[in-house]
């Protein structure tokens, strides 16, 4: 029997890939993947193999172009958000991993993939859908639904007697539970549990306090073609460098903190602090390029459809006949959604303060308050208006006539 392993690092994944082989008797394959969670992957390897997986074993890459070129810019072409607020930073990883996972699995003649998410949440939904997508006959392993390392000090006692060396700051209660990547930070648990409590500052890990973010706003111009960001400040960059460069210009000045309580799709309420520094100032700037680029009943359109395909990715479908439907549209809304966004960064906040296209529906000559020189005719409104006006005014005769 052999398993690919989902592998941060980490004490608890440690201990998960030392449960598979003591517990499961199966051969461990280790997949540690950089997503810009802003960890060096080496010391993962050297603990793999401390642990006993063998070299050819052991798989550790950087998919952080793929994560964005693949997943985040085709989310964001949507403006997704989860009731309205989250950008689904944890949810959109989750299919990468699970492809990743079922690849190698694939490669090296594994028969199952496993991962550490717990039995309460939705990361156990994403990872095993996805994977079921990708490979109907897998197998998933999901330790935390099985074992009875049901505490704290249970699962430093198994990691004691299998010698995992664990950090000194692990030995006691975990403050929150983290998951970061390019796009997000998201904090979860323990101190952060009610809701009716404001998160300590030690939970920020990513964006500085907007009180203590600088006094001179600044300016930042994002470059869009068909829809995807492509430059900054009118250099060209690769989707992975353009999120790094956004991340460090929202951090810098306090954007994109959220503080949210969220419904899991297994049934739950749960209380999160995100980070989202760059991907908030992609969304602000990526609505002022569409503000001018697309018309209206094709926005409109896509904004109706936007919390179904967040729904979906929140859910996990990523990898789903649905999800696919809907990004074919909102792919094909994006054709003309190309030029530049100027955005101004200040304590927090980041807004569209001017925006311009060669793909522009936008129409001077038409909105003008001045002069129009014929553009648009003015009494053409007046019946416009009456024949919109036609079932308002019966339905209102209707009340006055039944009122006397
Ligand atoms: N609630 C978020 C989601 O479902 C994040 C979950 C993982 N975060 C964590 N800190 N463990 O997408
Ligand atoms: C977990 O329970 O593993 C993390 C939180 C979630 O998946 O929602």
């Amino acid at each position: 029997k052999k398993v690919v392993l989902a592998y941060s690092g980490g004490l608890d994944t440690s201990i998960i890939l030392k449960w598979l082989q003591t517990e499961y008797n199966c051969e461990v394959v280790t997949f540690t993947a950089d997503l810009g969670q802003g960890e060096e992957l080496e010391p993962a390897r050297k603990k793999a193999e401390l642990l006993g997986i063998k070299p050819e074993n052991i798989f550790i890459e950087d998919v952080r172009e793929e994560f964005v070129r693949d997943f985040v810019f085709p989310m964001f072409r949507a403006n997704a958000l989860y009731e309205g607020l989250y950008l689904l930073g944890t949810s959109i990883a989750r299919p990468l991993i699970s492809k990743r996972l079922v690849e190698i699995a694939a490669e090296t003649g594994a028969d199952a993939v496993a991962h550490g998410a717990t039995g309460k949440g939705n990361d156990q939904v994403r990872f095993e859908l996805a994977a079921y997508a990708l490979n109907p006959d897998i197998k998933v392993i999901a330790p935390w639904r099985e074992w009875d390392l049901s505490s704290r000090t249970k699962l430093i006692e198994f990691a004691e007697q299998h010698q995992i060396p664990i950090a000194t700051d692990k030995r006691g209660e975990a403050p929150f539970s983290v998951d970061a990547n390019l796009l997000h930070t998201s904090s979860e648990g323990k101190v952060l549990e009610d809701p009716g409590v404001e998160a300590p500052d030690y939970v920020y890990q990513r964006t500085v306090h907007p009180e203590d973010a600088p006094d001179e706003p600044e300016m930042v111009e994002i470059g869009f073609e068909a829809g995807d960001a492509v430059s900054i400040n009118g250099e060209a960059m690769s989707p992975a460098t353009i999120l790094t460069k956004l991340n460090e210009l929202g951090g810098k000045h306090g954007c994109g903190r959220l503080d949210l309580v969220e419904g899991r799709f297994v049934g739950m309420k749960s209380r999160g602090i995100y980070e989202t520094p760059g991907g908030t100032l992609l969304l602000e700037a990526h609505r002022g390029i569409e503000s001018i680029t697309l018309d209206r009943g094709a926005a409109h359109l896509k904004d109706e459809l936007m919390p179904k395909y967040a729904e979906l990715i929140y859910n996990g479908f990523w990898y789903s006949p649905e999800r696919e439907m809907l990004q074919a549209l909102i792919d094909e809304s994006q054709k003309h959604v190309t030029g530049t966004v100027r955005l101004k960064l200040y304590k927090g906040s980041a807004r569209t303060v001017a925006r311009w296209s060669d793909h522009s529906l936008y129409s001077e000559a038409h909105v003008t308050f001045e002069e129009d020189a014929g553009a648009y005719d003015q009494t053409d409104a007046a019946g416009f208006i009456q024949l919109n006006a036609l079932r308002l005014k019966l339905l209102a005769a209707r009340d006055k006539r039944l009122k006397s």
